[in-house]
């Protein structure tokens, strides 16, 4: 695959898709004005692998998926003359449920074990009778009674990991993971993309494999070599099912951002071990882990933007005094430098707090990616590309970092940019969120009007 820049915009989840998971007009919509700004490569938002409820997020688990997805190509293809490559990003995710209400967690959730009995002395007592103690007790005293993961489940939200193997489905994940995303991949390209990108990064699946909080007993865990079995058997029944011919590469984390989570020497270790192993780019985020999560409202999820890791996943201008621009710079750069001096070739993309052409052309120009990915500053505006290029970047929307797009992805709500929506909303058939109060696609840019050629 060859971009016509070395431009990227990385997997942005809009919420648009249906809640069965298809994509709707409105998907379509919001990646052709994307394709319209001509960057080098989109990639589509995180797409489920495995055919479960997850609410207005896109699913490639089965085929009935592929037309919708084949549209949503052709569209992108018609939006930028072709000149835009496009791919999909592959997500598997663990089960997560909301913060309940406490009453409810003692009256319904907990499962009731001999530890909670022995600590209030309760041997002979009826559950019902051990609940209604445990929903009395005061915070001092439900922290000895308690574990470590039911204080958590109270508190946060119940969340699996992958360590926890007492469960079959997760003990069975090196199994039944490698299956789902090459199934999902084969669609993907029965469905016109040109590559995929595999989710290896933030608070998911195939990240947490990654992570040194893994210490699975079964192969997969414990070591970094434990650890990337799990992602390489993935690769490698992507490959089988696309063919050598077919882009697949991945984005993972160049830092977990949280104590005891990867550091940069492991995941310049991970990027070798993928480049051997034939992944065709590299494309690195950092952070966004569920470890470090604020605590959520009572019946909302925890969500993995929120904590400090969180913030160095997507840095707002509320900061440090390195500001919100480009902290993944240096990470990506070693990481890059490793994968060379082992002699794999393979491309680099670098994302985060990226927004201007000198701060891009200079990373490009030092060797530190090879590629420039823009999510929220495509999100501003996604003519930057466009603009940049005709040598009218004073045009450009240069976003704020305020992060109101984050605030809007964390409620599940269809994401828009604070720069634009309130914009011309008298504009006669343009869509607008479900309020009516947004616009739901930036207004259009007219290049051709001022454009001196
Ligand atoms: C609304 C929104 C949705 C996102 N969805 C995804 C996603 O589906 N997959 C992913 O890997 N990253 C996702 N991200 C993270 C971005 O791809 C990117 O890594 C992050 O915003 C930092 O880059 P930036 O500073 O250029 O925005 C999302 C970011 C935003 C703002
Ligand atoms: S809403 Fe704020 S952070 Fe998001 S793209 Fe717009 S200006 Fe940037």
């Amino acid at each position: 695959m060859s971009l016509t820049s070395r431009t990227w915009v990385p997997a942005m989840v809009p919420w648009r898709a249906t809640e069965e998971g298809y994509a709707t007009e409105a998907n379509i919509e919001w990646y052709a004005r994307f394709a319209r700004g001509r960057p080098g490569a989109i990639v589509v938002e995180a797409t489920g692998v495995r055919d479960v409820p997850s609410g207005p997020l896109l699913r490639i688990g089965d085929d009935r998926f592929i037309a919708g997805l084949a549209r949503l190509v052709q569209a992108v293809r018609r939006a930028s003359g072709g000149q835009t490559r496009l791919l999909i990003q592959l997500i598997d995710f663990l089960a997560i449920r909301r913060r309940p209400e406490p009453a409810k967690f003692f009256r319904r959730f907990l499962r009731i074990t001999d530890r909670h009995r022995s600590a209030l002395g309760a041997h002979e007592w009826p559950d019902a009778a051990v609940r209604e103690r445990l929903a009395a007790l005061p915070d001092a005293e439900l922290i000895e009674v308690l574990s470590e993961r039911e204080l958590e489940s109270l508190r946060m939200g119940y969340r699996e990991r992958v360590t926890d193997i007492h469960l079959p489905h997760i003990r069975d994940l090196p199994q039944t993971l490698p299956g789902s995303f090459a199934a999902a991949a084969r669609r993907a390209r029965a469905a016109g993309f040109d590559g995929v990108e595999l989710h290896f990064a933030h608070a998911y699946t195939m990240a947490s494999f990654l992570s040194p909080l893994n210490d699975r007993p079964d192969g997969y865990g414990g070591g970094p070599a434990g650890r990337v079995r799990a992602p390489l058997e993935v690769l490698r029944a992507v490959r089988e099912s696309v063919g050598a011919d077919y882009t697949v590469g991945c984005r993972y984390l160049s830092e977990e951002c949280i104590g005891g989570g990867t550091t940069v020497e492991d995941a310049a270790w991970f990027g070798v071990e993928f480049a051997r192993a034939g992944m065709n780019f590299l494309s690195l985020s950092r952070g966004g882990k569920f470890e470090d999560a604020k605590q959520p409202a009572i019946g909302a999820s925890a969500y993995p933007y929120t904590g400090p890791s969180g913030y160095e996943c997507m840095p707002q201008y509320i900061s440090d005094q390195r500001g919100p621009f480009g902290r993944n710079v240096e990470p990506a750069a070693r990481i890059r430098a490793a994968v060379r001096a082992a002699g794999f070739a393979t491309p680099v993309v670098v994302s985060g707090g990226l927004h201007g052409f000198e701060q891009a052309e200079n990373l490009l120009r030092d060797g530190k990616a090879d590629l420039v990915a823009f999510a929220r500053q495509s999100l501003a505006d996604p003519d930057w590309f466009q603009k940049v290029k005709l040598g009218r970047g004073e045009e450009v929307r240069v976003c704020k970092y305020s992060n109101y797009c984050e605030a809007l992805d964390q409620k599940h709500s269809q994401v828009t940019c604070e720069l634009w929506d309130r914009e011309a909303l008298d504009e006669p058939g343009i869509g607008k969120s479900r309020d009516g109060k947004r616009r739901l696609l930036p207004p259009e840019w007219k290049a051709a009007s001022k454009d001196p050629a």
